[in-house]
C-alpha cells in the first residue's frame, strides 16, 4: 500500500485551473477534492503555487533499440524522458530490424521492459510488404501504425497508392490511428537534387524539403481517407501550408489529426548559421512566418497533439556537412520545459499542454482514460511544476547518451519539479529518485 497526496496544487486539465487535492493510492487517482484529508497518508506533497499537470505522453520518440545502441539506448532515453516529466513514450518503428512483423514488435517489448524508467507503448511499420500482417501486429500489442511516405533515418520505403489504400482501409475497419511522415517522395528526391547543388549552407535542407512536399503527401493520404473512412494522424506538421490541407480535409469529413513539435515553434531560419548540422530535421525547421502561424495555431487550437520527435544520433553524424548529416536531434527531456516556458511567457495557453501532450495522444493511441488525464481511476502520473523558477538547460542536467541538444544553455521559465509514476515520486526536487519500473503498455479496447 502507498499513498500519496499533492495537496493546494493548480491542477491544469485541458479545460481549465482548478485548485485541488490529488490522492493516489496503489498506483491509482482514488480521489480529487478540496482539503482532502492527510491521515493514513504516507507523504503529502504541498505544491501551493505549483502546477499540477497530468503525466506527459510523448506519442513521438525514436530510442534507438533494437539495434542503433550506438545513437542512444532506452535506458538514456527513458530516464531523459522521465526527468522531462514525461511518464509515457510511444515508440516509433524505424528500429533495426524495424517493427514489422508480431514477432518483432513483441522481441522490441522483451529488449525495452527491463530498461524502461516511464511506461511505454509501441508502434509498427507499415509497407508494400507487410500489410496483410496488420491484424496480427496489432493483436501482438500495437498501439497504432507509421507509414514513411518520405525518406529519412531506417530508408522504409513508401507505399504504393494500392498499398496506401489498404493500410487506410483496414485502419477503418479497426479503428486504429495511422501515423504519417508526410513527405511526398518523389517531391523531396526532386527538390533535394536541385539544393545540392547550390552548395553546403546548412539553410539549404530547408530548400530540399519545401511545404509542397508536405502538402502534396497530406492531399494523397486524406483523399484515400476520405474514400475508405481510415484515420490518419500526420506527425510533425512543419508548415502552416500542411496544416492547412489538414484543415481542409477535416472539413470535407476526414477523420484526420496533426502533430507538430517544439522545435517548429521555437527555432528558426537563424539557428541554421548557429547550429549547422545540429538542426537537421526531417521535415526542416522553416521559422519565419511559418513558425509564427504554427504558434498561432498551436494556441488556437489546431493541432491535435505535441510530440517530441526525439530522434537522437552520435555527434560525429550530427557534425557532418548538411548533407551527409543525420537528420534529427534529441527532445523527449527538453518538450514539455520548452512548451512551459511558452505557456508561461503567454504564447500558449496553459491548459494545451495538458490536452495536446497527455490527454489527446492517449485517446489517439488507445491509453485513455488509464493515461494522459488526471481522473480517478486514473493511473497516478504527475508531473509538479514551479512556474516561478528559471532553469538553464545544462548537458550535466541532460541524461541522453550523448549530450549534444540545440537548447543547450537556453534558460526557460518554469522548472519540472517533482514526477509521479503510477503514484511513485520517480523524480524529486528535480533529482531523478526512479528506478526501471516501466511497463509495456498494450492498447486499451472497450
Ligand atoms: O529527422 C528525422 N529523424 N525525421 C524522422 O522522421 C525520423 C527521425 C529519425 O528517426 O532519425
Ligand atoms: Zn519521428
Amino acid at each position: 500500500m502507498t499513498s500519496i497526496l499533492v495537496r493546494n496544487g493548480l491542477v491544469i486539465t485541458s479545460t481549465g485551473i482548478y485548485q485541488l487535492d490529488v490522492r493516489i493510492e496503489d498506483g491509482l487517482i482514488m480521489e480529487i477534492g478540496r482539503g482532502l484529508p492527510a491521515s493514513g497518508v504516507e507523504e503529502v506533497i504541498e505544491a501551493r503555487g505549483h502546477y499540477v499537470l497530468p503525466g506527459v505522453v510523448d506519442e513521438h520518440v525514436h530510442m534507438r533499440e533494437p539495434g542503433l545502441e550506438y545513437k542512444d539506448d532506452f535506458e538514456h532515453g527513458s530516464k531523459a524522458a522521465v526527468k522531462g516529466g514525461v511518464t509515457t513514450v510511444i515508440e516509433h518503428p524505424n528500429t533495426i530490424p524495424p517493427v514489422d512483423t508480431p514477432s518483432r514488435l513483441r522481441e522490441k517489448a522483451e529488449i525495452l521492459k527491463p530498461k524502461a524508467y516511464v511506461d511505454f507503448a509501441l508502434t509498427g511499420v507499415l509497407h508494400d510488404g507487410n500489410t496483410h500482417l496488420f491484424e496480427d501486429i496489432l493483436a501482438e500489442g500495437a498501439v497504432g501504425f507509421k507509414v514513411f511516405m518520405g525518406p529519412t533515418t531506417g530508408n522504409i520505403p513508401p507505399p504504393s497508392d494500392s498499398s496506401l489504400y489498404e493500410i487506410l482501409s483496414k485502419s477503418a475497419k479497426h479503428n486504429t490511428r495511422i501515423m504519417f511522415h508526410a513527405e511526398d517522395h518523389a517531391l523531396v528526391v526532386y527538390f533535394t537534387e536541385k539544393a545540392r547543388k547550390l552548395g553546403e549552407n546548412p539553410i539549404l535542407h530547408r530548400d530540399a524539403r519545401p511545404p509542397v512536399t508536405e502538402v502534396y503527401s497530406i492531399a494523397k493520404i486524406a483523399t484515400i481517407a476520405k474514400y475508405t473512412g481510415g484515420k490518419p494522424h500526420i506527425v510533425h506538421v512543419s508548415s502552416i501550408d500542411a496544416l492547412e490541407a489538414v484543415m481542409n480535409a477535416r472539413k470535407l469529413g476526414v477523420d484526420i489529426t496533426a502533430e507538430t513539435c517544439p522545435h517548429y515553434l521555437v527555432l528558426g531560419e537563424e539557428d541554421y548559421s548557429k547550429y549547422g548540422s545540429l538542426v537537421k530535421v526531417n521535415p526542416p525547421i522553416r521559422g519565419g512566418i511559418q513558425r509564427e502561424k504554427l504558434l498561432e495555431a498551436v494556441a488556437k487550437g489546431y493541432f491535435d497533439a505535441i510530440g517530441s520527435d526525439h530522434a537522437p544520433h552520435t555527434p560525429e553524424e550530427k557534425s557532418k556537412s548538411i548533407w551527409e548529416a543525420s537528420a534529427g536531434f534529441a527532445g523527449v527531456q527538453t518538450m514539455l520545459p520548452l512548451m512551459l516556458d511558452l505557456a508561461i511567457r503567454g504564447f500558449t495557453p496553459l491548459t494545451t499542454i495538458p490536452k495536446l501532450l497527455s490527454e489527446n495522444p492517449a485517446k489517439l493511441f488507445k491509453l485513455w482514460p488509464f493515461k494522459g488525464s488526471i481522473l480517478p481511476g486514473a493511473n497516478g502520473d504527475l508531473v509538479i511544476v514551479d512556474p516561478n523558477t528559471e532553469f538553464v538547460i545544462t548537458p550535466e542536467w541532460l541524461e541522453y547518451k550523448y549530450k549534444i541538444s540545440p537548447f543547450i544553455g537556453w534558460r526557460l521559465k518554469g522548472r519540472v519539479k517533482h514526477v509521479v509514476l503510477r503514484g511513485s515520486i520517480v523524480v524529486r526536487d528535480g533529482e531523478l529518485t526512479g528506478v526501471k519500473t516501466g511497463v509495456w503498455l498494450k492498447p486499451i479496447t472497450k
